[in-house]
């Protein structure tokens, strides 16, 4: 069967962002650049892809694997036709055609491709180009027709006269070969053009020179086709996808209170009825439920929240999970593995890692707990602390069913509590407790009488009070 392949041109060094990380590794809305057109490419059906890649490409090998793509090494950046020249020798022989793309265009969609591919495949052309109309073209590759629709030229505007440069179509850097067309021509390209550079976009004059021809589909929408050379198009781009990306939510039936200052990374999902609310991140893949209340300025990376749980004011949660109908914060914080059970409560100010709070179980005020299994319905009181780390290794405290812990209270780990067991407030537990035992570890308390009145008077005339008379001690 004919195969389909992909080339991603991803050598350049991005001089214009003024960076040590190559151009194609910075984010857009949180993922590579270089990640988004793949993404494109793998959207479009296209499962082989060939990275072009030089200057930090051991940056970008963590895309390069999650497409299990394979990798073409330009050592020196001599223009886009020496980078797919080499991609050339790398890709299977099986593929008939090739779709080149620019790993610094990052708006491009599946479906775009696609319409590309059958432009070529219809008119049975050398090639085809995807083109934008653009209100400010500066910098692209401008495109020059034939009367007849097809490309006759692609000149970049710094090799164009004023002609050139007052065209708004400009070329996008996508294309789709016809392979054998391709490794016959990537080499006859020449370097004559201002930037000393080998063109990928002269093969337009050499399909003409072979009488056959090159189909442009120009994008519906504009923002496709932008390359991103700069970090204020950087930015640009984060923002496209971030509107599109809220846009689709409240298609699907989830509130966005503001859309404008709300940030949503493009595989994060929300269930319907769930409510965002301003100045709220959520990122990576996290996985939001329906009816689920996300309240002012919550960050949320690769959670779990399930249906009807509420996340209150200026929580962070990391890769963690919060059950059916949980609530947390305000002021939570949940780093990796933290899992709250359904209908659990972790209040102000706690912090949970590592650690698994059972079924209606409650934190509620200024607490940690960290390696900690806790069973249902237990409450902690204000200020516990689980001591997990003794400078070398982590340890594990368990806390069974039921039990009420007072507030201040120390965990020393390892140790267990059993289920229904009291630990008395302001406790230090280093030793397990029976189920059901009460646990109590203070001084005993000493009332000594009269004490102020006789050694610190002042501080009683200070608050204004008057100062008993009492007799001498002997
Ligand atoms: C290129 C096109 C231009 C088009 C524009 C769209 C050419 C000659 N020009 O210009 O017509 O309007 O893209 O954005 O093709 N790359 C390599 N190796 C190289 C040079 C470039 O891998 O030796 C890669 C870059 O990493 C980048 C892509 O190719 O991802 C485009 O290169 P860039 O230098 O940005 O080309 P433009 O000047 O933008
Ligand atoms: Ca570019």
């Amino acid at each position: 069967m004919a195969a389909i392949c992909a080339v991603i041109l991803a050598a350049g060094l991005g001089k214009r962002m003024k960076s040590s990380l190559p151009k194609v590794a910075h984010p857009v809305a949180g993922k590579p650049m270089l990640w988004h057109v793949a993404r494109a490419a793998k959207g479009a059906g296209i499962t082989e892809i060939v990275f072009v890649l030089g200057h930090g490409r051991e940056k970008v090998l963590g895309t390069v694997e999650e497409f299990g793509g394979k990798v073409a090494v330009q050592e020196r950046q001599l223009g886009t036709g020496d980078a797919a020249s080499c991609a050339l020798s790398v890709l299977s022989p099986k593929a008939n055609e090739v779709v080149v793309l620019c790993g610094d265009a990052p708006l491009i969609l599946p479906q775009t491709i696609r319409t590309l591919i059958s432009a070529r495949r219809r008119k049975k052309a050398a090639a085809s180009v995807l083109t934008g109309i653009l209100p400010d073209p500066a910098g692209y590759g401008r495109v020059v027709r034939n009367p007849d629709g097809t490309v006759a030229r692609i000149v970049e505007e710094r090799d164009g006269g004023p002609e050139i440069r007052k065209i708004r179509e400009v070329n996008s850097g996508t294309y789709v070969f016809d392979r054998k067309f391709l490794a016959r021509n990537l080499p006859r390209l020449t370097d004559v053009n201002v930037q000393r550079e080998y063109y990928l976009t002269d093969l337009v004059v050499q399909a003409l020179q072979e009488g056959k021809t090159v189909v442009p589909t120009v994008a519906k929408d504009p923002d496709e086709v932008r390359g991103i050379n700069s970090r204020k198009e950087l930015a640009e781009a984060t923002e496209v996808l971030r509107r599109a990306k809220i846009d689709a939510l409240l298609d699907e039936g989830v509130t966005v209170v503001a859309p404008d200052r709300t940030y949503i990374e493009p595989e994060v999902s929300v269930g319907a009825d769930s409510m965002i609310e301003p100045g709220v991140m959520l990122l990576g893949k996290t996985k939001i439920g329906k009816g689920v209340r996300v309240q002012t300025g919550c960050v949320v990376e690769n959670c779990r929240v399930d249906d009807g749980a509420q996340l209150k004011p200026y929580s962070v949660l990391t890769d963690s999970h919060v059950r059916k109908g949980a609530i947390i914060g305000p002021f939570a914080h949940l780093r990796p593995e933290a899992d709250i059970g359904e209908d659990a409560r972790i209040g102000n100010f706690v912090e949970v890692k590592k650690s698994r709070i059972g079924k209606g179980s409650k934190a509620n005020h200024l607490t940690y707990i960290g390696d900690a299994i806790v069973g249902k319905k237990a409450n902690i009181g204000a200020g516990t602390i689980t001591c997990n780390y003794d400078g070398l290794a982590k340890h594990t405290t368990l806390i069974g069913d039921g039990v009420f812990v007072g507030s201040d209270t120390q965990f020393v780990a390892p140790v267990t509590i059993g289920k229904g067991a009291l630990i008395g407030a302001g406790a230090t537990i280093t030793k397990d407790v029976p189920p059901f035992a009460l646990a109590l570890s203070r001084a005993e308390q000493k009332n000594i009488a009269d004490w102020v009145i006789r050694r610190m008077p002042d501080l009683l005339r200070k608050a204004g009070l008057k100062v008993p008379l009492v007799k001498e001690k002997k």
